[in-house]
């Protein structure tokens, strides 16, 4: 009995069944290219990290040195970027890192990964949400215009709330968008995009005449400690590489377009970022950064009015494609775990004429509504980043197991001196895991708990590769 639950557990599956799988009925469409998927990089990335997110680590944790958090971060990123390339070079299909790790690591470590993402995705796209009803509010406050206070956030957020409104609205009419199909999704991804670079560079060209280097000491007000504590926060500027991937059923030539299109991203952001918070801890003391919207406040500080109302304007536009990425992120790791049979099969039904998982987008959005509109943006933030970071030490692992066990594979992006470069990802991700705090450690746990019970009562016996006629290596 022992035996055949452990060959279960350790089962695994082949990237030829893989990419047969991906062929057949079940098949998504295939109309993304290398420029696409940078656009949809940079559109998950740049978002709620930078300009919400980088306030807080700026002013509790790292004070000026908040530059030094997004280059720890940015180096911990770049290692899983490098792997997350390799594994979508030569595994092009839906589910990232989920699927990385059932050909690599085998059932039980693929589920509980694809465990993992579900609370960076879905979590993520609540977050998000939730972030962008505050500056959307923000907005509408400019203009005079105010919502009833039991419509402005979660029940215990702010004195009378009970339910965040705007953040249901915006989850549930990206959902509209994501289920009526792909490249319609992809074409409004690239114009926001332009809209938040635009943004930011318009940032950069008119705070920088604004620097006062005095600003910058003293540069470690809380230590180096405080760096690495704002590097676990600003870690979440950085999520999004990876869902770069997750499209790679639906990339037209996935072996060169994944590479360019992870990397390329990360490397654009990276830049702007170090950019951002230099100018930004240059501009503003950095004990008054700890607002909702600390890009557009430093504008205001430096009385550029004019340019605060058009980077919130690109910063809504900005957070918008976040959620767009995320959501379209989760919906493809459920299809890949339902076509797996770990999930119910309604994950990756497809849709006859608009080609999307039309009910699991519908299913997912809903969930993620409701979960905005309850939930204060702290609970749901943290456990994002441990969630993530968890499933980055996993792939690093799976890449090094893949090459010994799958040695001529065809490869075509190779991660440079492996095992080093893996076993450094592993390793920063894992130090930022432990900068995290306790309590987000012990939700994390009971949620793996969870995924456990789901598994052992539902996944291991439904699995495909249970089943006689699988060809189970
Ligand atoms: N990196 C994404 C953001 O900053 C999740 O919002």
């Amino acid at each position: 009995m022992e035996m055949i639950i452990i060959n279960s557990l350790l089962r695994k599956k082949s990237i030829e069944q893989l990419l047969t799988e991906t062929q057949g009925k079940a098949a998504l469409k295939k109309t993304l290219g290398a420029l696409d998927l940078t656009m949809l990089g940079i559109g998950a990335i740049i978002g709620t990290g930078i300009f919400v997110l980088t306030g807080v680590a700026a002013a509790k944790y790292a004070g000026p040195g908040l530059i030094l958090s997004f280059i720890i971060s940015g180096i911990a990123c770049a290692f899983a970027a490098l792997v997350y390339a390799e594994f979508a070079s030569s595994i092009p299909v839906a589910g990232s890192a989920y699927t990385y790790s059932y050909v690599s690591l085998g059932e039980f470590m693929a589920w509980i990964i694809g465990w993992d993402l579900i609370l960076e995705y879905l979590l993520a796209a609540s977050t998000v949400s939730i972030g962008w009803s505050g500056y959307f509010q923000m907005l509408l406050s400019g203009f005079g215009i105010h919502l009833p206070v039991w419509a402005t956030g979660a029940l215990g957020s702010s004195p009378g709330a009970i339910f965040n409104l705007p953040a249901v609205v915006i989850a549930l009419v990206i959902t509209l968008l994501l289920s009526m199909g792909v490249k319609e999704a992809a074409r409004f991804n690239n114009i926001i995009v332009f809209v938040k670079l635009a943004a930011i560079i318009l940032f950069i060209v008119v705070a920088s005449r604004y620097v006062k280097p005095a600003n910058w000491t003293p540069f470690l007000p809380f230590g180096f400690k405080g760096v690495l504590g704002g590097a676990a926060v600003v870690f979440f500027a950085y999520i999004g590489f990876d869902a770069v991937s997750t499209a790679a059923e639906e990339v037209k030539d996935p072996k060169r377009d994944m590479p360019i299109g992870i990397i390329a991203s990360l490397v654009v952001c990276t830049a702007l970022y170090i950019i951002v918070s230099l100018i930004l801890t240059g501009i503003v003391p950095y004990q008054q950064l700890d607002v909702a919207a600390p890009v557009a406040f430093a504008l205001n500080y430096i009385h550029q009015d004019w340019a605060a109302g058009i980077i919130s304007l690109g910063a809504i536009g900005g957070i918008t494609t976040v959620l767009l990425v995320m959501l379209y992120g989760q919906t493809r790791v459920f299809f890949a775990m339902s076509r797996d049979g770990l999930l119910p099969r309604i994950f990756s039904h497809v849709h006859p004429k608009h080609q999307t998982p039309f009910l699991s987008t519908w299913l997912t959005g809903i969930v993620v509504a409701i979960i905005a509109g309850v939930t204060p943006i702290n609970t749901v933030a943290e456990l994002v980043n441990i969630g993530t970071l968890s499933a980055f030490v996993f792939v690093s692992m799976g890449v090094m197991v893949l090459r010994k066990t799958q040695p001529d594979l065809h490869r075509s992006f190779r991660v440079p001196w492996v095992p080093l470069v893996p076993i450094l990802a592993a390793f920063f991700c894992l130090f930022l895991m432990f900068q995290l705090p306790l309590i987000t450690w012990i939700r994390f746990v009971v949620w793996l708990v969870i995924g456990l019970a789901i598994y052992f009562g539902y996944g291991i016996h439904h699995s495909t590769l249970a089943k006689p006629e699988s060809n189970n290596p």
